[in-house]
């Protein structure tokens, strides 16, 4: 008896253990945890007034021509240049750092992009 309310115990715990793990996995800040980027890199020093990330921010690390070079065969349109907003989109318009990212040019388009 007790044995087995061990194993239904292990087994909850693997339950819940589990998304949560793949959640915490999920999301753009976290991945850049994982490659040694800290919060402070996006969010400035200064805790008692952290900065929201802007363009710049995240240009600082990403060069936009480099970026538009290498997304240049993603079919049917390069998400990092458009005729209506050049390469100057801003950035968390699409990749969201904390939360589900998002394909901006859904609300007209269906180019389906597959946003990391
Ligand atoms: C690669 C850049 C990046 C990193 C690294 C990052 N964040 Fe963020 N963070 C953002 C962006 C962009 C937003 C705005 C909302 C969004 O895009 O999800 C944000 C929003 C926030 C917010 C909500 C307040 C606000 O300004 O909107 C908090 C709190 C926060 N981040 C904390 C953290 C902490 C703590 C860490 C480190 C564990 C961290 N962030 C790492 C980019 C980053
Ligand atoms: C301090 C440098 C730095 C800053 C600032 C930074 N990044 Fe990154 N980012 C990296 C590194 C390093 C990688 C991993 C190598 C690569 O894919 O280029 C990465 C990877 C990514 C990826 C690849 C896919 C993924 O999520 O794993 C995306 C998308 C991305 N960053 C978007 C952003 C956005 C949007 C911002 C601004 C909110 C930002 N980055 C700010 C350094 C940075
Ligand atoms: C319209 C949505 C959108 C915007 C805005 C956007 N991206 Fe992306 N980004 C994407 C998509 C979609 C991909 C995946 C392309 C693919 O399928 O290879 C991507 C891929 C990336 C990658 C990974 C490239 C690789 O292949 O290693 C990085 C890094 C990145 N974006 C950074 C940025 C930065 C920095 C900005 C702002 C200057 C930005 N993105 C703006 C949609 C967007
Ligand atoms: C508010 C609606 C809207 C948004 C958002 C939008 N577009 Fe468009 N886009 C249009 C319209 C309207 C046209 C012109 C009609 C057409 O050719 O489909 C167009 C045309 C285009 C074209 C030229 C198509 C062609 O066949 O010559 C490209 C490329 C394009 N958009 C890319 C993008 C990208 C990439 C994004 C996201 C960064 C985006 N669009 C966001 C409405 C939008």
């Amino acid at each position: 008896m007790k044995s087995l309310r061990t194993l239904a115990a292990a087994a909850l715990a693997v339950a819940l253990a589990l998304p949560l793990a793949v959640q915490a996995a999920e999301f753009g800040a976290d991945r850049h945890a994982k490659v040694g980027v800290k919060c402070e890199a996006c969010h400035g020093t200064n805790k008692a007034n952290p900065k929201t990330p802007d363009f710049a921010t995240c240009t600082g690390c990403h060069k936009v021509d480099a970026l538009v070079e290498k997304t240049k065969g993603v079919k049917p349109a390069n998400p990092h240049v458009s005729p209506h907003y050049g390469t100057e989109l801003d950035c968390t318009n699409c990749h969201m750092m904390h939360s589900e990212s998002q394909d901006f040019c859904a609300q007209c388009h269906n180019f389906k992009y597959q946003v990391p």
